[in-house]
């Protein structure tokens, strides 16, 4: 049997006195590592391979992830002109001097891991196929299981790692990804998705170069203010492409610190790391304790971006959202319409309203509680989750059954891992507040963070939900707010071991989620943080949608929707009619068009419905009345997308019934520049080719397009014969297309 020695400096030798170097020989063991026969592992879905090699030293490599290929062991003995080629999941130690997948300080102070393959499993269930394999440190015994799971249909690949401590002493986890991918191309566009409040997700695109790019949150509670933990490269291209070329996406479950790194090394390849932030988590790990990192989801398609988000968006539906793919019902929203000022009579009146326009839920935002602190502006109340009778004196149960009386459902807004500190709660248990010796306790929005490391926070966290759920039979809804990120972190439970913060807030947040969802299996959860700074695929998989952003003017959402259509379903995204001026932007559009964009996810309202005239009414009733027609399409169909708002004047996109017999299409006419264009000429996508669609415009008595009411063949609309006019700025057309 070949052996093959691990070489540790003994550098110690060079700096001892002369005589002690005489002395003392030169002894260095090396633990041997049994070589083995090379082998392939591969990880396939119906359009997309990856393949693991095994080498004859152990080292587990990663050789091809693209378009499947018939007979891959044939990439087993690769010569890849660069030794042993990407390893599959980097550790940092030995001859690995990249950025690494794990990175491990030993109790005597020792950095070096060097992950070596032992065994690997495959088993299946249903669509899904999951590949384990083990390697392991020889030196220290310390083991990493790699997860892959293949989703077939989807061509999604999720994976993970579990790190195990298999020695004696406890090690200091410094950086743990949860994945590492290597890409080779010529050139890589990275796309990804960066912003702020009411500005979240905006486009970023720019080719990697060497160094290492580096996308992060170390906002503790929010994961898409500043980036969100997703992104698409666009393999051997400058241009960004929705239809062609080769593109890898992938996206980070974790809603809390994150980092996605991108390094172009030396030779020219991108090694692609996804896992929780390292930033002051470097995580103690006892012996026989395991880590447990979160999924990074990754595709790959050959038909650009719109290819890889239709991957995503079919695989969330069916398992990266809660309920995914299911209806979900619109709704008016109470917060722009009445902020904090409100009492039964408001509300009621908002039922009434809400009822008449054909909506199917009431929600009652920010603003029901606090007694001995009422809820009258930010700036107080949070954690004091008891009803204010001055408001409400009838109860929410007496809301709940004006709503259902109405035929409506209620939800209620909630948001349990804040405190004010104006608030019973501050004054009780100033311990449970997220804080630093001695240092300033900072407020954002008047409030603070509960430590949810703390095991009596999640208790109260999860009895806060539990409560609200009883306040009325027949809640169905929560809007889950948290609207401030972490400062000066501090967790007074946690006392010296403050590197587990970051991560345990999480985790202590999932474990509070994972007994709402054993308890409320079927109440819709809205994930909601100022907006949409909590966006990501770990809190999705325990809600049924995502509060896009605060930002409902329609202009402003043609690029926020956009960019969210990447990497997110439209059947998660909420989306508000909302007053103009907007209050946020301040921008006039018309009420077609704000009911247009809203249209394109989870239709909702959010406006004091009082305020519009029986015209505007009229046209609401009608919009509403036609999404309920078409909905289904934008909760279930596959997306194209047409023409993008950052690099067109006009914003067009379709949502296609899987078997190709329904679509809806959506244009939008941001900047009109000419009159003398005419029609502007569009070619539709996702359709059959060889069959006639009837194409019926929406909300309108006039069609702005001269083909309306008649039928197609698909070949004849995507091939440019669609051209409506949308004369004018914020002019926009929906239009659905059944086979005859
Ligand atoms: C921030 C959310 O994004 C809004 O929709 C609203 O719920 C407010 N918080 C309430 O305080």
């Amino acid at each position: 049997m070949k052996h093959i020695t691990i070489l540790a400096a003994a550098l110690l030798v060079a700096v001892m006195p002369a005589e002690a170097r005489k002395a003392k020989k030169f002894t260095h063991q090396t633990v041997e590592i049994p070589a083995v026969e090379p082998q392939s592992i591969v990880i396939e879905t119906a359009g997309s391979q990856l393949v693991l090699a095994v080498t004859t030293d152990r080292n587990l490599v990663l050789r091809h992830y693209g378009a499947p290929v018939k007979d891959a062991g044939q990439f087993t003995h690769m010569d890849t002109g660069r030794g042993n080629g990407a390893q599959a999941y980097p550790a940092a130690g030995g001859t690995f001097l990249g950025q690494a997948a794990l990175h491990v300080k030993y109790a005597d102070g020792n950095h070096n891991t060097e992950l070596r393959y032992l065994s690997h499993s495959v088993k299946a269930s249903g669509g899904v196929k999951t590949t384990e394999i083990v390697l392991k440190d020889y030196v220290t015994d310390l083991q990493v299981k790699l997860v892959y799971d293949a989703y077939r249909k989807e061509n999604v690949i999720c994976s993970h790692s579990e790190i195990v401590n298999g020695g004696k002493k406890a090690v200091e986890l410094l950086e743990v990804a949860s994945s590492s991918l290597t890409l080779e191309a010529d050139k890589y566009l990275l796309t990804h998705f960066h912003g702020g409040w009411a500005y979240e997700m905006q486009t970023a695109r720019e080719l990697l170069d060497f160094g290492t790019k580096v996308i992060e949150s170390r906002r503790g509670t929010q994961t898409t203010q500043t980036e969100n933990p997703s992104f698409l490269v666009s393999l051997n291209t400058g241009e960004f492409s929705e239809t062609s070329g080769e593109v890898v996406a992938g996206a980070l479950a974790w809603s809390g610190n994150f980092r996605l790194s991108f390094e172009k090394d030396e030779t020219g390849l991108v090694n692609v790391l996804g896992g929780i932030s390292p930033f002051a988590s470097a995580y103690p790990l006892k012996a026989g304790e395991t880590f447990v990192t979160p999924e990074m989801i990754w595709t790959w398609s050959a038909d650009g971006a719109g290819g890889a988000s239709r991957n995503l968006h079919r695989w969330a539906r069916q398992y990266g959202i809660y309920g995914g793919g299911t209806v979900n019902p619109t709704l008016l929203n109470s917060w722009e319409g009445a902020y904090f000022t409100f009492t039964t009579p408001t509300l009621t009146g908002m039922i009434d309203d809400a009822a008449a326009m054909g909506l199917e839920m009431f929600v009652l935002d920010d603003g029901w509680f606090g007694t001995k602190y009422p809820r009258n502006s930010d700036k107080s109340s949070l954690g004091d989750w008891d009803l204010c009778t001055d408001k409400i004196p009838e109860g929410i149960d007496y809301l709940a059954s004006y709503a259902h009386g109405k035929g409506l459902k209620l939800g209620i807004w909630i948001e349990p891992e804040m405190v004010s500190r104006v608030s019973e709660l501050a004054e009780k248990h100033p311990e449970w507040v997220v804080q630093s010796p001695g240092r300033a306790l900072y407020e954002a929005r008047w409030q603070w963070v509960l430590d949810l490391a703390n095991p009596e926070v999640q208790d109260f966290v999860f009895g806060i939900f539990d409560k609200t759920m009883q306040l009325a039979p027949g809640i169905d809804y929560i809007k889950w707010d948290c609207n401030r990120p972490v400062y000066s972190f501090g967790s007074p439970y946690l006392g010296t071991e403050q590197d587990r913060f970051f991560v345990e807030y999480v985790q202590g947040l999932y474990s509070v989620m994972r007994r709402i969802r054993e308890k409320y299996p079927d109440v819709l959860v809205q994930c909601c943080s100022s907006g949409g700074s909590r966006l990501d695929y770990g809190a999705m998989r325990w809600c049924n949608e995502f509060w896009t952003s605060d930002n409902t003017d329609a202009i402003s959402r043609s690029r926020i929707q956009y960019a969210t259509s990447m990497i997110y379903p439209a059947c998660a995204m909420a989306s508000h009619v909302s007053a103009v001026p907007n209050h946020q932007s301040g921008n006039v559009t018309p009420l077609k068009m704000r009911f247009d964009m809203a249209a394109a996810g989870r239709l909702g309202m959010e406006l004091q419905p009082k305020n519009l005239t029986a015209e505007e009414r009229a046209l609401a009733y009608r919009c509403i009345k036609s999404y309920k027609g078409f909905r289904d399409l934008v909760f279930t169909g596959d997306l194209y997308r047409i023409s993008s708002p950052l690099d067109s004047d006009y914003y067009a996109f379709m949502y296609v019934s899987e078997d190709k017999s329904r679509a809806v299409m959506f244009e939008f006419c941001l900047r009109y520049q000419n009159r003398a264009t005419g029609g502007h000429l569009l070619r539709l996508a996702g359709l059959d080719p060889s069959r006639k669609y009837l194409v019926t415009e929406q909300n309108v008595d006039t069609s702005c397009w001269w083909g309306n009411g008649q039928s197609f063949t698909g070949d004849f609309l995507m091939s440019g014969g669609f051209n409506p006019v949308l004369n004018g700025s914020n002019a926009s057309a929906i239009f659905v297309l059944a086979a005859r």
